[in-house]
């Protein structure tokens, strides 16, 4: 089953299945410096609010998502797998690459495609 994750910032929208890690899936956008970082619940970059939507958690570092953040959304996305339609907010590190205004380093990348100005 695929699901659709909305990204709240940017208004992106991306496919996710239940056996992708949301994380899985913001890299598909092919922003780079998304940093993947350990993809095991460990290092905490990925972190995450998911706003709605009902998805699945495998274990994480306790350290980087308290038990308080988890009740209230926060996740890894790194081990997080959606279970319907989700929309997320991005937190910490990621904010920077997934958040730059226009899309970070894509947008560098379509600006150099228009035509110059005389
Ligand atoms: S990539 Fe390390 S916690 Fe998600």
């Amino acid at each position: 089953m695929r699901y659709s994750v909305q990204i709240e910032e940017t208004g992106e929208v991306y496919a996710c299945t239940e056996q992708q890690s949301l994380l899985w899936g913001l890299a598909q956008l092919g922003r780079k410096g998304i940093p993947l970082g350990c993809r095991g619940g460990g290092c905490g970059v990925c972190k995450v609010a998911i706003t709605q939507g009902d998805y699945q958690t495998g274990p994480m570092s306790a350290a980087h998502v308290t038990p308080e953040e988890r009740q209230s959304g926060v996740v890894l996305a790194c081990r997080c797998y959606p279970r319907g339609d989700l929309s997320l907010r991005v937190l910490g590190k990621m904010q920077r690459t997934v958040c730059a205004p226009g899309g970070g380093d894509a947008a560098k990348a379509s600006e150099q495609h228009q035509p110059a100005v005389q």
